[in-house]
């Protein structure tokens, strides 16, 4: 399983790069404006500094919703760096993009995907990566980690190469559960990767460890 942190913060980036798991970073406009990062000339250029840290994909997301706009959009962003991967919405003229991308080798990460429909036809449009929001549909009592299931089942039918990016991960148990269902990659905050980490055995075994090293020392 691949994991990608969720963010366009460049120390919580470095953080988990310094960690040596991670595989990628995810971004969208909100991540973006969170981090005060606005401007179409100050997001091209976050973009390039974050690639710059990671050792991998990189997603990038269009603003334009119309597909002419959409496939220059996602020309300027992919010509930025080689691992930036064109984030695109999964509305009509998204669908017509990511076929364009993918018939002319340019990498794609299909967002805003909340059903297994909506799966189904970004991999027929050859997205690179599919990225169902687990969380948000957790959010209004639906099951995001059914939907990765779905989807799970429907790729292997057909051996679709579209990779499963589990996204919209709040937490480590998302982790965990998507991993046991077979999604391809997680992308989360920091604290979702630094959370497996986490357990209190482990902590007391290590300091009963260092004591009873201590008392023979
Ligand atoms: O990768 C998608 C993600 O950014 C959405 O996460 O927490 O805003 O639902 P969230």
């Amino acid at each position: 399983m691949k994991f990608f942190i969720d963010t366009a913060n460049l120390e919580q980036i470095k953080e988990a790069q310094a960690l040596g798991v991670l595989d990628g970073v995810t971004t969208n406009p909100s991540l973006m404006a969170k981090e005060g990062i606005t401007g179409k000339n100050n997001i091209l250029k976050h973009y390039v500094d974050i690639c710059k840290i990671v050792d991998g994909d990189v997603s990038a997301e269009v603003i334009s919703t119309d597909f002419e706009s959409m496939v220059k959009e996602g020309e300027i962003l992919a010509e930025l760096h080689d691992q930036i991967v064109v984030k695109i919405p999964m509305i009509k003229d998204g669908v017509k993009a990511l076929k364009y991308f993918s018939d002319n080798q340019i990498r794609t990460n299909c967002t805003l995907v909340f059903s297994a429909g909506q799966a189904l036809l970004a991999a027929k449009a050859g997205a690179t990566y599919v990225s169902p929001f687990i969380g948000r549909l957790d959010d209004i009592s639906s099951d995001g980690l059914n939907l990765i299931a779905e989807i799970r089942h429907i790729y292997d039918n057909y051996a679709f190469e579209t990779q499963i990016l589990a996204a919209s991960i709040r937490h480590t148990m998302h982790v965990i559960d998507c991993a046991k269902i077979g999604a391809d990659v997680m992308t989360g905050p920091l604290s979702s990767i630094e959370g497996l980490l986490k357990h209190p055995l482990t902590d007391s075994g290590l300091a009963k460890f260092l004591a009873d090293y201590q008392k023979g020392n």
